[in-house]
């Protein structure tokens, strides 16, 4: 059976010229990977299959790698990425606690995008911050010390 695209077929072409205009196509998996989670914002099925086959190469294999690599991701993610360390040190000083009232301001659980696609919520591992425990990320910039009354704040800056 015929698989249905569900994402934009000019996403798709863009894709395809850019694969096409490759020296080597088999032999740059990982450089048609990165092109393809900027062009769509992240990796689904339908999309590793499309490379698998433009590039024939088993499904197996972009599979494999698209999984290895923690960059790489199947999920469609938001505008914003809120990280909340779960490591051992900020565990201690309470990031649960942030965790729960992020969910709860953002109405999401933790690994999920809002409707709005604004923001991504997910728990991480310790990201080497740990005097700053508990530690969030917005992106790339770091809060430390954070309290839950903190959260407010920080999500207004993003809004
Ligand atoms: S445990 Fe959170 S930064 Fe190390």
């Amino acid at each position: 059976m015929e698989n249905v695209r569900k994402l934009p077929e000019v996403k798709y072409q863009e894709l395809e010229l850019f694969i096409d205009n490759l020296e080597a196509p088999k032999e740059s998996l990982i450089q048609v990977l990165h092109k393809a989670q900027s062009i769509f914002g992240y990796l689904p099925s339908e999309v590793q299959l499309f490379i698998a086959r433009k590039l024939d190469i088993p499904a197996s294999e972009v599979f494999g790698v698209v999984s290895f690599y923690s960059y790489f991701s199947t999920e469609p993610k938001g505008e914003h990425t809120i990280s909340v360390c779960m490591g051992t040190a900020c565990y201690v000083k309470g990031s649960e606690k942030l965790m729960n009232r992020l969910e709860s301001e953002l109405n999401i659980k933790s690994g999920e995008t809002t409707k709005d696609n604004k923001f991504t919520l997910k728990g991480v591992r310790c990201i080497g911050a740990c005097g700053l425990a508990p530690v969030i990320t917005v992106n790339e910039k770091v809060y430390g010390k954070v309290k839950e009354d903190d959260i407010k704040n920080i999500l207004n800056e993003y809004i």
